[in-house]
């Protein structure tokens, strides 16, 4: 790679790659993947391993600082996180202010903006300590924030974090408690909410993270890089595909839950109708997160005692795609997102959420990953070249001659 750059530099020849297809943009040690293979890890341990023995906040630690926690150093970190898990009360103001109609992901990266307001002693890219700070902040309130824009999107009072309960336990109580109300969390949901949001904690240099490091690339602050990344999440092809999954799993449902008809409309392209939830730029084989979190949908929905009719329609679709040539030549496969919405509906919690629980999941990822950046002396201002296209000099005519 290093003889290429320097080549480039001193031929200036550069290269044209739509979607950056080909393009490395960074060294990292962070995650790992084999596409061809179904292989993810992170910092060297199987994503399966970790699914199943680890924790959310336990790989949100490793992910962000490169090794597993000693005892003490978990018990450190989960208590620092679950000490800063309030917001100001100005800062709820600043979530109450949102029509309820406004989707949560606008509410989230809105907020995640604003952190830095309340907190500008956490905001030098630099100082470690400080980034230690940031970190610790974003984790604690990314959670409350959701849940906030949740229950503000139902026209629901907002309930505060309680300590003693375990991040994912607070985060669906703080969802989901009855205003004024006693709420017992099943143990099974916050087990499976913990898997899932493990599962998207990081996947190396896709389009949010890639938006991250382009943004901190300028040494922008972690929350203003982190926002960022929040709204690239936002697009239907990126995080917001398992709403979409729901949504065409509900319009087959409407439709008379015929698997057939609309995979023959997909081979087809017609009017460009996907199969969402399938394929992946990286994957050409089954993502390894996606065999988990089918697991976690048939514990969640068997736990519930729900023969959930849209779990059926996605397992027929999944059937199909898996014996016909038109899936089996452009190997697609089923990615993490197809059977997320199906758990996140059986949980209680609406379509427009699953996007902002992708971002809860998603954040040690995109921390790590702009940590890793702002340490390594390689970097520089991401600022990609084009082909120019458009027209030759040519001279202005003043409008009334036109
Ligand atoms: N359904 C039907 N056909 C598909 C699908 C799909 N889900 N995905 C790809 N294809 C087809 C394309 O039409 C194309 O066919 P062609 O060669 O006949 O033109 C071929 O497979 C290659 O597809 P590309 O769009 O070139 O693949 P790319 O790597 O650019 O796109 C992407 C990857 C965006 C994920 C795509 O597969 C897609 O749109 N999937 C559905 C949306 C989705 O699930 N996104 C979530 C991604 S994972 C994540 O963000 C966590």
């Amino acid at each position: 790679g290093i003889v290429v750059s320097s080549l480039l530099r001193e031929t200036g020849t550069v290269t044209v790659d739509p979607g950056f297809m080909n393009t490395a943009s960074c060294e990292s040690t962070i995650t790992y993947i084999d596409g061809n293979q179904g292989v993810l890890l992170y910092r060297g341990y199987p994503i399966d391993q970790l699914a199943e023995h680890s924790s959310f906040l336990e790989v949100a630690y490793l992910l962000t600082h490169g090794e597993l926690p000693q005892h003490q150093q978990l018990a450190g970190w989960i208590e620092r996180i679950e000490r800063h898990t309030h917001l100001h009360d100005n800062f709820k103001a600043l979530i109450g202010a949102f029509p309820t109609n406004a989707h949560p992901m606008a509410v989230l990266s809105s907020a995640v903006s604003a952190l830095p307001g309340y907190y500008p002693e956490s905001v030098d890219p630099f100082d470690p300590a400080t980034v230690e700070l940031a970190t610790v902040l974003l984790l604690a309130k990314a959670p409350t924030i959701a849940a906030y824009a949740h229950r503000r999107a139902l026209g629901q009072n907002m309930i505060g974090p309680e300590r003693g309960l375990g991040y994912i336990a607070d985060f669906l109580r703080m969802s989901f408690q009855p205003t004024a109300q006693h709420y017992d969390v099943d143990p099974v949901m916050a087990k499976a909410l913990d898997v899932l949001l493990l599962l998207h904690a990081d996947h190396e240099q896709n389009c949010s993270t890639s938006t991250v490091r382009i943004v901190g690339s300028a040494h922008a602050n972690l929350y203003a890089s982190v926002s960022a990344g929040i709204n690239a999440l936002s697009g239907p092809l990126h995080g917001g595909a398992n709403e979409a999954v729901l949504r065409m799993l509900t319009e087959i449902q409407a439709d008379g839950g015929d698997a057939t008809a609309f995979m023959n409309k997909v081979k087809n392209k017609e009017a460009g109708v996907r199969l969402m939830g399938f394929g992946h730029r990286v994957y050409k084989n089954y993502d390894p997160r996606a065999a988990i979190v089918k697991q976690q949908a048939d514990r969640v929905l068997r736990a519930l005692g729900k023969r959930d009719e849209m779990l059926d329609i996605a397992l027929r679709l999944e059937e199909i795609a898996l014996h016909d040539d038109y899936f089996i030549e452009r190997k697609l496969y089923p990615n993490v997102d197809f059977y997320t919405g199906l758990i996140y509906k059986a949980m209680g919690f609406p379509t427009r959420m699953f996007t902002p629980l992708f971002a809860v999941g998603r954040m040690p990822g995109w921390i790590a990953q702009w940590r890793e950046m702002m340490l390594d002396p390689a970097t520089k201002i991401g600022r990609p070249r084009q082909i120019y296209t458009g027209p030759t000099t040519r001279d202005y005519t003043p409008v009334h001659e036109r």
